[in-house]
Parts: C-alpha cells; structure tokens; sequence
C-alpha cells in the first residue's frame, strides 16, 4: 500500500498512470469510431448496434463509470504535473522562442480542456438529447429500435453543430498525435531511433482517427447519408 502511495506521489508514478488512463481512451475512442462509422452501412446496423449498447444494462454502467474514472484520473494527474513542472522552473521563460516544443505539446492542457467541453455537449447532444427537440419526436425504426440514424443526421444538417464536432475532433488529434509520443517516453521507451517512429506512428494513427469521425458529419452535410424518415 505504501509503495503504491509513493508511486502515485513520484511524477514517474503519476506520467504512468495518465499513460495507462490515455491507452483505456484511445481504446474506448477506436471503438467508438467502428461502432459510428456503422452508419456508412445503414440504419439498420447503426440502430441495432446502439440498441445493443442499451441491453447491457448494469454492464453499460459499469464501463461508463470506469470511463469517467479514467477521465476523471487522466485530467487531475495530468493537471498536477503541469503545476509542478511550473513550480521546478525558476521563472517564467524570457524568450519562448528558445523552447523547443511543438504547437500540440504547449498546448495539451487547453486542447483537453476543450475536448473536455465538446464531449460534455456530446452527451447532451446524442445521449441525454437535451439539445435539439426534434430527436424526441422521431419514430422507433421498422426493427422497433431507437433511429439513432436519422438522429445524427438531423443532428449533424446544422453547420454550427457539425463545425463544432469537427473543431472537437481536430483538438482531439492534437492532443493525441502529442500524447502518443509521450506516452512511449512515459513507459521508459528512449531509443534513438525507434521513438521518432512510433510518435510518428502516432501522429498518423490520431489523423486517422480525425479522419474517420469527420467522414461522418461531411458525409451528412454532402447529402450522401440522408434521414430514413421526416419529421
Ligand atoms: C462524429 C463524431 C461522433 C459521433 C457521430 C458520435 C456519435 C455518438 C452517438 C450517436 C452516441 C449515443 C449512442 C446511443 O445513445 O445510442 C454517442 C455517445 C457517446 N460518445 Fe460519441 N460520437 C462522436 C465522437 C465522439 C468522441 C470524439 C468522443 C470522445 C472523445 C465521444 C464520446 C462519447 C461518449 C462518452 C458517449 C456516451 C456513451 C454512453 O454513455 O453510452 N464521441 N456518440
């Protein structure tokens, strides 16, 4: 217990579990991403599979509440070493200039504060569905499910909202295409040549992604994915 509490309280300690709290979001984000990009396929797929998500029941809960453990974890550590590595430095820097750090590493504290907003709106958007009146008046699909399809597409037909989703997801990538690279550090992975690559790996990999979640309000604005049904 004691040497829990003494790697907890080590800034190794600390980067450690913000790595480990970042690979179980990354995981539940990729899933995410497979599980949307369903929509592509058609409503039948995308309905059933969020009717699915809903009978697990307790389980549902269960993976939520980690979920929100893990944010929760990964946000206060990753706070705390900021301030600490504040306080370490003797004063403010004179000349940004001569810090070598890249756009997405100076700011992952704001890129994750603001990701932190979009998911927050996200979950009144399309899981409490606070937001838009229309999605209460949709009809359940010819399979009985909830029309989770035509929701997003209504949801995503406003610039505004979809603007905001893509500006959420391109500070998403940001802070993912840093944070990969720090995570390899983080674990004590320092090779000369091998760390350039899996942060690049990295990059790609949070680009992807960006990619990916896009496709989908695009697709929608494009006209190329329309609602099954009108309201
Ligand atoms: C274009 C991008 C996205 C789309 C279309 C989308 C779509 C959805 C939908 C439809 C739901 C509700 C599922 C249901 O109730 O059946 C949902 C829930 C959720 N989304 Fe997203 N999402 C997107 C991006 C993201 C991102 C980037 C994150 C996290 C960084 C995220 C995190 C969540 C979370 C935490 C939930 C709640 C899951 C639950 O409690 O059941 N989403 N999303």
């Amino acid at each position: 217990m004691r040497l829990l509490a003494t790697f907890y309280r080590s800034s190794v300690g600390k980067k450690m579990i913000v790595a480990i709290t970042g690979i179980i979001l990354i995981l539940f984000v990729i899933g995410h991403l497979l599980g949307n990009l369903q929509i592509f396929i058609g409503p039948d797929w995308i309905n059933g599979y969020s009717e699915h998500l809903r009978d697990l029941g307790p389980l549902l809960w269960a993976i939520r509440l980690f979920l929100l453990a893990a944010v929760i974890i990964h946000i206060w550590l990753t706070i705390q070493l900021a301030v600490e590595n504040r306080r370490a430095r003797p004063e403010a820097y004179i000349d940004r200039r001569y810090v070598k750090a890249t756009f997405a590493s100076r700011h992952m504290v704001m890129s994750g504060l603001i990701v932190l907003a979009f998911i927050i709106y996200h979950l009144a958007h399309f899981t409490v569905r606070v937001t838009d009146r229309r999605f209460a008046l949709l009809k359940h699909d010819p399979l009985g499910h909830y029309d989770v399809y035509s929701m997003m597409v209504y949801g995503f037909q406003n610039y505004f909202v979809s603007g905001f989703y893509v500006l959420g997801l391109f500070l998403l990538a940001l802070h993912l295409s840093h944070g990969s690279s720090s995570f390899f550090q983080s674990l004590g992975l320092n090779d000369k040549k091998l760390t350039p690559r899996l942060a690049l790996g990295g990059r790609i990999f949070a680009w992807l992604l960006f990619a990916g979640y896009t496709s989908i309000p695009v697709a929608i604005l494009l006209g190329i994915i329309k609602p099954t049904q009108h309201l």
